[in-house]
């Protein structure tokens, strides 16, 4: 009796645990012909950004990448890029750890990122 009993308590422990993060995970980016905004986005991206999350936002084993439906618009507004630059983000969606703010990345060069970000989403069937 007692057994079963541990054997419940587990289930129901593991259910009420927060869901694992998704696993790590690169993607293949399909690189399209970018407008002048985006190719500056492109280039602060690669310079602030690449290491953790790959050259066009394909990931890294540091970092996840950006062009993937979870970034999608509709569910990471262009918000969320302002605010993981001013203020971080804690790990929530993926195993790879906290996000530490950028102070040195202004709001023009998010606002270019985000451009560059959304039109390589777009040209990857995310949007
Ligand atoms: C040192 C590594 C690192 C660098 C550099 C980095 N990031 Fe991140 N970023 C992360 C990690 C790790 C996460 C995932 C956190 C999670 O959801 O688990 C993340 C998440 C994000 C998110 C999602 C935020 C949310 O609300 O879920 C955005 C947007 C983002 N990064 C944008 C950027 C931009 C733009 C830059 C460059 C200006 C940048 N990151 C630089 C590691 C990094």
């Amino acid at each position: 009796m007692t057994k079963i009993a541990a054997i419940a308590f587990t289930l129901v422990a593991m259910a009420l645990l927060p869901a694992a993060p998704a696993a790590a995970e690169t993607i293949a980016v399909k690189l399209p012909e970018l407008t002048p905004e985006a190719q500056a986005g492109a280039q602060t991206f690669i310079k602030n950004c690449s290491q953790c999350h790959g050259m066009i936002g394909g990931g890294t084993d540091k970092g996840p990448p950006l062009i993937h439906r979870i970034y999608e618009p509709n569910h990471h507004g262009d918000f969320a890029f302002f605010r993981a630059v001013q203020q971080g983000t804690p790990a929530h969606h993926w195993p790879y750890g906290d996000m530490a703010p950028l102070p040195n990345v202004s709001e023009a060069e998010v606002t270019a990122i985000v451009k560059f970000i959304r039109e390589v989403q777009r040209a990857n069937g995310i949007e």
